[in-house]
């Protein structure tokens, strides 16, 4: 069994997501805390997450230090998580972003790419929908975790994970089997470019995008993280630009330049033109 933790270990680790990653770990999380740090444990050669703290306050913030965020961060995803958001995309959102980009590169950067499915599914989307023999499709993926990156670069999924949420038309021309799993097609590969980057840290020079996805990760942050990454990323957007939250996060604060804007039944914000 796995043993507890004090108070004093828990905002312990409180204290290193908020600093390390902008996370915050809600008092009643102790629980799931303890088993998500059960493999570091296990790697550490540890028994208790008393003994993991002693050794992250012995050492100076380095390799345990990211393996305890990267375990304490949420990875879920899926292809085409929130399919109406999918339908809004290539329906409403995409076709005069599109248009707007011609004679230039097409920009989209998903800013919490977690296992890959994301931006594998904007490139599918845009590749299926949109590529008429000229288009420049350009996806940054971008995430915090460089293990979560690793895997999403790599492109390669369990059968089960390929499952989730791809038709088997778009299945059967994107992905193509692989080792037991299902790997994506050489087709839609160079459209994604992968790279490590902390929401809450200082961000590199990345451009301009037509469309921004920063889907189900803004709700692990506090109100002040939150504001700030959205102002940050309002600056991002060209003209006509559109920024899209997760399907159940609302945006509590419209950053200037940008308007609320419903695309179909899908809420997101927009920069003025
Ligand atoms: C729940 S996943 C969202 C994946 C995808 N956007 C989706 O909606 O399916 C959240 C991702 O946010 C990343 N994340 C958490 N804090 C972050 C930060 N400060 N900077 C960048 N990425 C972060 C995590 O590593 C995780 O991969």
């Amino acid at each position: 069994m796995l043993s507890p933790m004090t108070q004093d270990e828990f905002q312990f680790l409180q204290k290193l997501m908020r600093d390390r990653s902008a996370n915050v770990l809600e008092a009643g999380k102790e629980s799931t805390t303890v088993m998500r740090l059960s493999p570091v444990l296990k790697a550490e050669g540890l028994t208790t997450i008393g003994d993991l703290v002693k050794k992250l306050r012995a050492t100076g913030v380095g390799r345990l230090h990211t393996q305890v965020v990267e375990s304490l961060t949420v990875h879920e995803s899926s292809f085409f998580r929130d399919p109406p958001v999918w339908s809004a995309l290539r329906e409403h959102v995409l076709p005069p972003l599109v248009r707007a980009s011609a004679g230039r590169p097409f920009r989209a950067w998903c800013g919490a790419t977690s296992l890959g499915q994301e931006p594998w599914s904007l490139a599918i989307t845009l590749k299926r929908w949109f590529y008429t023999g000229t288009e420049q499709f350009h996806i940054t993926a971008t995430d915090i975790s460089e293990k979560a990156l690793a895997y999403a670069m790599a492109g390669r999924y369990t059968a089960l994970e390929a499952s989730r949420g791809l038709s088997p038309e778009l299945s059967q021309r994107f992905l193509k089997p692989d080792a037991g799993g299902m790997s994506v097609s050489a087709d839609i590969r160079p459209m994604v470019q992968f790279r490590r980057l902390n929401l809450c840290q200082d961000w590199p020079d990345l451009g301009q995008f037509d469309l921004i996805l920063m889907r189900n990760v803004l709700y692990y942050f506090d109100p002040v993280d939150r504001r700030s990454v959205l102002d940050r990323a309002a600056r991002l957007l060209y003209p006509g630009g559109v920024l899209l939250l997760g399907a159940g996060e609302i945006a509590t604060h419209t950053p200037r330049d940008l308007t609320p804007h419903r695309f179909g039944t899908v809420p997101a914000l927009r920069r003025g033109c």
